[in-house]
């Protein structure tokens, strides 16, 4: 067999381990090949369709800070009640939080603004400078929108511009009308320059020039959105999100569904409409959220992939301990997630479908799977046994076409699992050190009871240390994992496909992370302001995600062997694709055996991520640890293929 595999990590010798060899496929001196047995003949399940997906949630700076567009920070003047976080004076001003002169009643405090000073030469106000910064790009339309009143005797209108941190550079400028003594939104396009360079060392400033008094409310930024979507995302994220082909998303947690408090919940109520009626609430991550990413958004962002929604309802259940009792207390509780599920899916003339129309989409979205509660494990009243036996009948009577995932899987101690009900699904979550996912995969789902419920792996990560996550140690270490995490990642994922009869959906978990703070490693995507990255993880589901068929073919390697396997094929078109991790420091040669098969197309193409464990992608390097596609021939129903040290391959043949 021919291999024309272009090498993209350089010839390094890590370790010393592998020097001069590494990665050089082709002229690996394999030692003898083991033998991966395929049985091509005929299927050993389907694999479900909604298999890969996407789990997101309010943490690291997810939707404020991240995915949503919004880049004002503390637009709303009630991150902090003492002061205007995040907000600066320019040129001498005076800002001060104003409880007397609020927007309206959700939004109840504003920033009074006091320019005693203000001039054409020195223009006075006030400076945002984002989530650590503006991004500035060269030609590009920004779209500002902000309330303001004036007090008598001021006059002049607000000049917005987007400018150099220190004020010294205007990037893009324009004039918004002139300021009454009543609230008004106004609306200013900014627009930058070509010459413009990329740079997050931006702010925006919203300054008078002469002296007067004005009261902000929501002063808002955003920069183009996917598919132009008012009050949109951020298309560099979704463009990462969509190469993955999900087949649905869960949300809105996790943990920031519950919240620490049943006061601090997602109320799903809030987060409709304008977003001067959005006030946002306090996060259980640390900070606080706008509820800009609101039920529509994430909805509209699940249509925006091609994805479904795996709606996640609050069932009574907060971090900090407190437990609603099932019966008459959790009643207004229950109603309210039905009304939810009425939002998403109900008929327009029902009051809640009505209201999705009324909010632009008159069509109802689609919806399977709801989820009731997140890790409700850790309620140790064991109330949840009575609040999913309520969610649960509830549901089912109203919408029994919606299958009900308990958040309590078989992972967890027994008599914490629901026994009254017989869950469609049970949500398993799974972060544990590669080594352990190495150890354990092969064997993890076998014992599983078919006849049980559908197992969706809601949560799961390979990390690369001996610690968790939830460590204090992890803090000191890059947000994003590096290779080990993804040989873990993929040794997992084979598992889980192999088994994809069983386990219907799975989700890596946390999706993303701002690399200038964040509450939780290992993630799957890193940002800043202006650019994004994917760890070696996120390649490595990439590679899986995409190339999947609907059948799984039954496949096994010699007892003993450190490798891991999955096989699938797609029935239409017959393609079958072979994914193989190879965990060793060495390359691995590997018979491959398609019994059952008459004929093969003789080249093949194949997907490669191989690089030493400690290599990994960050905003310097984001291309470091990246597949190379290559194209094997002389492919036969057994051929040879040599797996290099420390990979992940998928083999797609015809
Ligand atoms: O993914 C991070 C957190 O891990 C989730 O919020 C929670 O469900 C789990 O404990």
């Amino acid at each position: 067999m021919k291999f024309k595999m272009i090498a993209k990590v350089p010839l390094l010798a890590w370790g010393g381990i592998m020097a001069g060899s590494l990665w050089m496929i082709g002229s690996c001196s394999a030692q003898t090949a083991a033998t991966l047995t395929i049985e091509a003949g005929h299927a050993a399940g389907n694999v479900s369709p909604m298999h890969y997906g996407l789990m997101t949630e309010e943490i690291n700076y997810c939707y404020d800070g991240g995915l949503y567009g919004e880049l004002i920070r503390n637009r709303a003047f009630l991150d902090d009640p003492k002061e205007p976080a995040h907000w600066s004076a320019v040129s001498g001003a005076t800002l001060s939080l104003d409880a007397k002169h609020p927007l309206n009643e959700t939004i109840t405090t504003s920033l009074r603004l006091d320019s005693p000073s203000a001039s054409a030469a020195a223009p006075a106000g006030l400076a945002n400078s984002g989530y650590w910064g503006i991004p500035v790009k060269p030609a590009t339309r920004y779209h500002a929108r902000f309330f303001a009143k004036a007090a008598p005797g001021t006059s002049g209108p607000v000049t917005v511009s987007i400018q150099s941190d220190d004020g010294a550079t205007v990037f893009a400028v324009a004039d918004g009308p002139t300021l009454t003594s009543e609230w008004h939104s106004y609306n200013v396009t900014l627009t930058t320059g070509q010459d413009v360079k990329p740079s997050t060392k931006a702010r925006l400033a919203l300054t008078l020039k002469k002296p007067g008094t004005v009261w902000f409310s929501i002063v808002s930024l955003f920069p183009p959105t996917w598919k132009d979507r008012p009050n949109g995302l951020r298309p560099d994220l979704m463009q990462m999100m969509v190469d993955l082909k999900p087949s649905f998303l869960r949300f809105p947690g996790g943990n920031y569904l519950e919240g620490d408090t049943v006061e601090t919940r997602f109320e799903w109520k809030k987060t409709l409409g304008s977003i001067s009626g959005r006030a946002g609430h306090p996060g259980p991550w640390g900070y606080r959220s706008t509820d800009g990413m609101g039920l529509m958004e994430f909805l509209l962002w699940c249509e925006d992939m091609g994805a479904e929604p795996v709606l996640g309802l609050y069932a009574g259940y907060s971090l900090k301990g407190a437990f609603v009792k099932p019966g008459k207390d959790l009643e207004p509780f229950l109603e309210e997630a039905l009304e939810e599920i009425e939002y998403v899916i109900g008929p327009v003339n029902s009051k809640w479908g009505a209201r999705r129309a009324k909010d632009g989409h008159a069509e109802p979205f689609k919806l399977h799977y709801v989820e009731i509660g997140n890790e409700d494990w850790f309620d140790k009243s064991g109330s949840y046994e009575g609040r999913f036996a309520q969610f649960n009948d509830a549901i089912k009577l109203k919408y029994p076409q919606l299958k009900c995932i308990s958040s309590i899987g078989s992972e967890q101690p027994e008599k914490l699992q629901v026994h009254s009900r017989k869950a469609d699904v049970i949500d398993e979550h799974y972060y544990r050190p590669t080594d352990v996912f190495l150890k354990d995969s092969a064997k993890h789902f076998d014992n599983y009871d078919r006849k049980g419920p559908e197992i969706f792996v809601g949560e799961w990560a390979a990390h690369e240390t001996a610690y968790p996550p939830w460590d204090k140690r992890a803090k000191s270490d890059p947000p994003t994992p590096n290779m080990k995490a993804a040989i873990g990642d993929a040794a997992w994922m084979a598992a889980m496909e192999r088994n994809s009869d069983l386990v219907t959906m799975q989700c890596y978990a946390p999706l993303f992370v701002n690399v200038n703070e964040w509450q939780w490693r290992p993630d799957l995507i890193g940002y800043d302001a202006l650019n994004v990255y994917g760890a070696p993880s996120y390649y490595a589901l990439r590679m899986f995600s995409t190339h999947v068929g609907d059948e799984i073919l039954k496949s096994s390697l010699p007892q003993g062997s450190a490798l891991h396997q999955t096989v699938t094929r797609n029935s239409k078109s017959g393609a079958i694709f072979i994914k193989l991790v190879n965990p060793e420091l060495t390359a691995e040669a590997l018979t491959i055996q398609l019994k059952g098969l008459a004929a093969v197309a003789a080249t093949a193409r194949v997907e490669t991520l191989a690089a030493e464990p400690t290599a990994t992608n960050s905003l310097a390097e984001p291309k470091k640890v990246i597949p190379v596609i290559s194209t094997i021939s002389g492919i036969k129903p057994t051929f040879t293929h040599t797996l290099p040290p420390y990979s992940i391959t998928v083999i797609e043949l015809n």
